[in-house]
């Protein structure tokens, strides 16, 4: 259970959590998105309380396990016709480098070019804020470094919330972090991190 956590992520953040297995960072995330409410205390989004933000367009969210292979046979191309109109996502094709995807079933990418396929999906509203669940997982050393290399570039502008494992990723991107899994939640520079990861992880 997640207790005592307060904090804010002022705009332009790149903003990371972590914790080991379990820890709740992804269940911080629905809260943080409005899929679950918290028990106690309150969110606010863009300075208004989530009870009545209804700007989701400005929230771009990359989840950690998505199922559109469970509901949409179609092909890459037909899943961004669905979700916006081809001007406003050109640059993003080219951007992500989808050109060879898009004719393709979105069952038969393989996991990288699905998160590919995800992250251009929540580009698509040109979001102020863009959540990631663990964007680096499954990809290859090469999608990494793209995908780690398109998120710096997004984040010139944008403020990014991102949960990850990867801790290199979290040093290197990092402008704060918040630690879940500890006896009290932490928020923490990346030069201060080096000390808590023993703690964190159990490690001795
Ligand atoms: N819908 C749910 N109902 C009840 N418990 C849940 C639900 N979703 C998650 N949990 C539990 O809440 C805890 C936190 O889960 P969460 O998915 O937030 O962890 P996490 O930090 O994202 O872990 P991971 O690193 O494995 O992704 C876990 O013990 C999990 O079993
Ligand atoms: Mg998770």
């Amino acid at each position: 259970m997640i207790e005592d956590l307060s904090f804010s992520v002022a705009k332009g953040e790149f903003f990371c959590i972590v914790g080991p297995n379990g820890s709740g960072k992804t269940t911080l995330l629905k809260l943080l998105l409005g899929f679950l409410k918290p028990q106690k205390g309150n969110i606010y989004l863009f300075e208004e309380d989530i009870k009545n933000f209804n700007r989701w367009e400005r929230i771009g969210y990359v989840p950690q396990r998505f199922g559109v292979e469970r509901f949409w046979t179609g092909t890459v191309e037909e899943l961004f016709r669905k979700v916006a109109h081809k001007e406003k996502i050109g640059w993003i094709i080219a951007f992500l480098h989808l050109e060879d995807l898009l004719k393709k079933q979105f069952v038969k990418l393989s996991g990288g070019e699905q998160q590919k396929v995800l992250l251009a999906l929540a580009l698509t509203k040109n979001p102020d804020l863009l959540i990631l669940d663990e964007p680096l997982t499954g990809l290859d050393i090469h999608a990494q470094e793209h995908i780690e290399g398109i998120l710096k570039e997004i984040s010139k502008n944008r403020t990014v919330v991102a949960v990850s494992h990867d801790l290199g990723f979290v040093l290197r991107n990092a402008t704060r972090l918040l630690c879940l899994g500890l006896r009290e939640c932490r928020i923490t520079f990346p030069d201060q991190f080096g000390e808590l990861i023993r703690e964190l992880y159990g490690l001795h």
